[in-house]
């Protein structure tokens, strides 16, 4: 039998190195090796509650289906869907929000972090990993592959499962973990705090090589040592240590001709990817069709775990 693997990436804009480095690597890497169920969606949902803006929110989510055909993501081996369009994640979601309690949620760090910065705060935020627990165990999913940033959420999917499945004297839900890997856990953006699309401070996955020149040139060093630390830590995704370490000793201090190097990295491993999507976005109407097939086998996926929640809360 085969293991589940569920992960999600929210249509927000661009994804970056870290995101992929972090997490979407991993779904294309897992798909390929055949140990896994996978089941890679676009949590639409999750983003409304930025994104209020239907004809931006219909391009992100399109711009991000085609990110993930262009990394290799294959809808003959991956479930590929967009969350809104498998009603069971929320009918669910709204099974769980009567048996989580608001200190729970309060104590969430991404609560926390957007409750700081905003008290006027819409309740879709507030309940965000409500919802990403539903996203979770509606699959019975093993693993959720995902960066640092996201361990919490998984935990609180496991918390949820446990409570639910001792509320209601069930054995429907499975507990997940998360797979973070190592050396990537958290990948650092050009002034080396995490990579974050809300920093600015990311080189952007799909850049065409001016932009990427432009990023790498920003890069934050100071001038106290030799190796200038923000361009070896992203270097380093790029090359292995073994490679790089000829090359930094050859151009100690020399931080312009070890950036030049990283851009000709990165433009090399993009390219590619680049040239894919572009191929991939001149027909639209394919992608909708992969999301169209990818959601009714969601729905059937999902659905027999619902019932099962339904039957346990006693409205079936
Ligand atoms: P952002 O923080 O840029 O808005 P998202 O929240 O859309 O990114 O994250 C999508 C996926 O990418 C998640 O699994 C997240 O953990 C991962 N991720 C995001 N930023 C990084 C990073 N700097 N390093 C590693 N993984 C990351
Ligand atoms: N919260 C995740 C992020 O910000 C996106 C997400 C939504 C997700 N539902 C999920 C990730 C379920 C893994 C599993 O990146």
């Amino acid at each position: 039998m085969k293991k589940i693997l569920l992960s999600g990436v929210k249509p927000t804009g661009r994804p970056h190195i870290g995101n992929y480095f972090g997490a979407m690597k991993q779904f294309v890497d897992l798909q390929a090796s055949e140990k896994y169920d996978c089941h890679l969606f676009i949590a639409d949902y999750h983003a409304l509650n930025l994104i209020q803006d239907a004809a931006e929110m219909r391009r992100l989510t399109l711009d991000l289906a085609l990110d993930y055909l262009a990394i290799g993501l294959d809808p003959a081996q991956s479930v590929i869907f967009k969350q809104s369009d498998v009603p069971a994640h929320t009918e669910l979601a709204w099974i769980f929000d009567t048996i989580v309690t608001m200190p729970y949620l309060m104590r969430a760090h991404a609560y926390k972090d957007a409750e700081a910065k905003d008290k006027e705060l819409n309740v879709g935020t507030f309940n965000y990993p409500v919802l990403m627990a539903a996203d979770i165990l509606l699959y019975g999913t093993d693993i959720v592959p995902v960066g640092a940033d996201q361990k919490q959420h998984v935990e609180y999917a496991r918390d949820i499962a446990l409570k639910f499945n001792h509320t209601f004297k069930s054995e429907a839900f499975k507990l997940p973990e998360d797979m973070i890997m190592k050396d990537v856990a958290t990948v650092p953006g050009t002034d080396g705090r995490k990579m974050s699309k809300s920093y600015g401070n990311t080189i952007p996955l799909f850049a065409e090589r001016e932009e990427i020149a432009k990023a790498v040139m920003g890069i934050v060093t100071d001038s106290s040592g030799d190796v200038p630390t923000n361009v070896y830590a992203i270097h380093k995704l790029f090359r292995t240590e073994a490679d790089l370490k000829p090359l930094y000793e050859a151009n100690k201090g020399k931080y312009k001709a070890l950036k030049e190097a990283l851009i000709e990295d990165v433009d090399a491993f993009v390219k590619p990817l680049r040239e894919r999507r572009a191929i991939l976005a001149k027909d639209e109407g394919k992608v909708i069709e992969i999301l169209r097939q990818g959601a009714k086998k969601a729905n059937e996926a999902a659905s027999a775990k619902l019932v099962e929640a339904k039957k346990a809360v006693g409205v079936l």
